[in-house]
């Protein structure tokens, strides 16, 4: 880019931040409007919460904003671009978002396609654009050379369910070309595209691969988001709890940067509600590792009834004394036994977690709401624990922090 594209592109980031959630709504329409096939590439449940409105235009002003040190962005491009591959974008879409966000850009600012200032935001964009496409060609790159993972999408049937609590129902997929799969590391997800009937669309979503790699299936957990106050109930979810077994869905390739760094250090998972999920496959990739150092379990939940795999755990930690728990009910309910089934009512404070579980030089696992990581990471960084040993998933879109 030139000097003066710079300033140009610095100088209308805040007339187009002001316009921001115009611009940005302005866009997803006039994007999916021209090409309605991408509307199954993008989440709808987000585009009705506004919550993906924010997330890529978003990220494409704060870094134009910062466009002479753009490292605001720069640690997280793994992170999207994981998501990206997830949902198989290519090279040729970042043509489809450029030409959608400029002429957006030209038609909220009333000026023209010709002018000096959407030459320069092209430029911008396109710097961006190319980080993105090469980042995301070594991943796909890699996922070419990983035995038994996969481009694009596949399809695998359900070949069991089970019912892991009132909300909560594993998964099991099985490959419907019986080929292999491959060896993900424990803590990464996958992209299911299902046919919602209500939208009349199939729509993807991630979830999180809930134990190690097996030979002949993967599973995830998934939480069924009932409709709850005046939000209307989860499509995907909701979708995948009524498919019977045998049913089919596609399935992309395993990916993700959040999993088990080390299992020779001191690992400690941190869950809330269904963010345990990434916790459990971690886990029992140890118990697969054969666990050499001890490990913490800890997480929060609402009460019994939504407790998933809770049997799984106490039944490990019969096995494997290194594993120690603590369990945190916010509502725990009648029959729900104080130091059996849970160790403290209310919400999980790691204040009253026993330090001998939450060593300072550990490795740090969180998932769960963005208000709970929050709350912990806070609580981890005041124990001491170093920030970069501090690993954490946001299971929806925002997980990105910008400017
Ligand atoms: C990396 C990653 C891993 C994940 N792993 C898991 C996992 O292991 N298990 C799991 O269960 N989930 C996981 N998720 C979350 C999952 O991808 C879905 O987001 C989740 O299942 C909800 O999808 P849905 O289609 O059912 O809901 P959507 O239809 O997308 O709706 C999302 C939420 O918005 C609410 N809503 C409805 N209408 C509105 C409105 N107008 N405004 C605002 N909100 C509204 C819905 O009630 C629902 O709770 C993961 C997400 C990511 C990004
Ligand atoms: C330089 C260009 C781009 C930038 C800066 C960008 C940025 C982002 C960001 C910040 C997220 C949210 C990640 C998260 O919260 O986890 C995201 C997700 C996503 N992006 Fe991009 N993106 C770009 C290009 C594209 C392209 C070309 C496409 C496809 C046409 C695309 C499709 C998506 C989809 C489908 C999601 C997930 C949506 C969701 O879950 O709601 N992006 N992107």
């Amino acid at each position: 880019m030139t000097p003066q594209q710079i300033e140009l592109v610095k100088a209308t980031v805040p007339v187009l931040r002001e316009n921001g959630v115009a611009l940005t709504g302005y866009f997803y329409n006039r994007m999916l409007g021209n090409n309605p096939d991408l509307k199954e590439t993008f989440n709808m449940g987000h585009q009705r919460s506004g919550a993906q409105a924010q997330a890529l235009a978003g990220a494409v002003l704060a870094y134009a904003e910062n466009i002479e040190d753009p490292s605001v962005l720069l640690p997280v491009v793994e992170l999207i671009a994981h998501k990206h591959v997830s949902l198989n974008i290519q090279a040729p879409d970042y043509s489809i978002v450029g030409e959608n966000l400029l002429h957006s850009i030209s038609e909220v600012l009333s000026i023209s396609m010709d002018d000096p200032l959407i030459d320069a935001w092209a430029a911008a964009y396109g710097q961006l654009a190319d980080l993105f496409i090469s980042t995301e060609k070594a991943i796909y790159d890699q996922h070419q050379q990983t035995k038994g993972s996969w481009l694009g999408w596949r399809n695998f049937k359900i070949a069991k369910k089970v019912i892991e609590s009132d909300e909560i129902t594993s998964f099991y997929l099985a490959p419907v070309d019986g080929g292999d799969l491959p060896k993900y590391e424990a803590g990464q997800y996958i992209s299911v595209r299902v046919f919602v009937p209500e939208l009349g669309l199939r729509q993807p979503r991630q979830y999180t691969l809930s134990t190690s790699p097996q030979a002949d299936y993967l599973r995830i957990s998934v939480k069924r988001e009932d409709e709850k106050e005046n939000l209307a109930a989860g499509w995907v979810s909701n979708t995948l709890h009524s498919l019977a077994e045998g049913s089919q869905i596609e399935v992309s390739a395993p990916t993700g940067n959040f999993y088990l760094i080390d299992h020779t250090k001191r690992n400690v998972f941190i869950s809330g509600g269904v963010g345990l999920t990434p916790m459990i496959a971690m886990l029992n990739q140890l118990v697969t590792l054969d666990m050499p150092q001890p490990v913490s379990f800890i997480h929060a939940c609402r009460s019994s009834q939504v407790h998933a795999m809770k049997k799984h755990i106490h039944d490990l930690k019969d096995k494997y004394p290194r594993l120690s728990t603590f369990t945190a009910y916010e509502f725990p309910h009648d029959g729900d036994v104080l130091g059996i089934d849970y160790d403290i009512a209310g919400r999980l404070d790691l204040s009253n977690v026993d330090v001998a579980l939450l060593p300072i030089n550990a490795d740090y696992y969180l998932c769960g709401p963005m208000p709970f990581m929050a709350e912990q990471h806070k609580a981890l960084i005041a124990r001491g624990v170093p920030a970069q040993n501090i690993h954490s998933e946001a299971f929806g879109t925002g997980g990105v922090k910008l400017s």
